[in-house]
């Protein structure tokens, strides 16, 4: 259903979202990748261009399907991620960087199949992969909203506070696994929300309650709109 345009905070807007897991080739037949299945950064993408935002989503591999009316880029390294949004980030208006990016690759894919040739163990030797966001934090114009996720296991409030300076977001949506509801493959999610203080070490922090992701979607992205009002008046 078409909402009348006063109900659309968004429109107008393009808005850039990564979501899902990376995967890092070792072989022919063989990754390295993670738990993540892409839910949030989906529902946020459903959620934008149901606000009226014109949406990107860079995936990488999951099972879900592509929401209708999104620009869907679909990505398997980081690598392929990272060069994807470089080439729309300096058009995104708002950046929502949901995607479980792998921090690590092997540092060569070999040609043919990895042998066990009677080995016990083995070496894997990686390398570190590109950080999306902290080279969209870093390229960022005044005008242009960013807003990172982070996912924690301990110290959630300050690790967020260091990667929302250190990669100079305008939000950062901070998860612990280890809290009930929260985390990968459930629907629903428990976060802390963190915005820039008067000064680094001082962020200001927010514990929202437990909520869906659909909803989390739409609280994130009315606070982000929020953000946009007040930065430009
Ligand atoms: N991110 C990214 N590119 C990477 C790694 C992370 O864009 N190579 C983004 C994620 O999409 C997320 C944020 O950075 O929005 C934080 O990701 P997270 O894995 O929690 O933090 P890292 O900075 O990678 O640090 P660490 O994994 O060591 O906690
Ligand atoms: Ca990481």
């Amino acid at each position: 259903a078409t909402q009348p345009a006063e109900t659309l905070p968004l429109r107008g807007l393009h808005v850039l979202i990564t979501a899902g897991p990376t995967q890092e080739p070792l072989d022919p037949v063989r990754y390295l990748t993670n738990h993540s299945t892409g839910k949030m950064g989906y529902a946020i993408a459903e959620q934008a261009r149901d606000m009226g935002a014109d949406v990107t989503l860079v995936s990488g591999p999951v099972s879900l399907s592509a929401p209708h009316g999104v620009d869907v880029i679909h990505v398997t390294t980081a690598r392929n991620m990272f060069d994807a949004v470089q080439e729309r980030f300096m058009q995104a208006d708002l950046t929502i960087m949901a995607a479980a990016v792998g921090d690590f690759r092997p540092v060569e894919q070999v040609q043919e199949k990895i042998k066990k040739n009677g080995r016990v163990n083995i070496d894997l030797h990686l390398t570190s992969n590109p950080d999306i966001l902290a080279w969209a934090g870093e390229h960022k114009t005044a005008d242009q909203t960013l807003c990172g996720f982070a996912m924690e296991t301990q110290d959630l409030e300050a690790n967020a506070a260091k990667k929302l300076a250190s990669k100079h977001c305008s939000m950062l949506v901070a998860n612990n696994l280890n809290t009930p509801g929260a985390g990968f493959a459930v629907d629903t999610n428990v976060v802390t929300v963190l915005k820039p203080g008067a000064t680094p070490d001082e962020p200001i922090i927010e514990h929202w309650n437990k909520m869906g992701k659909q909803e989390l979607a739409e609280r994130i992205l009315t606070e982000l709109s929020a953000l946009r009002n007040t930065d430009n008046t």
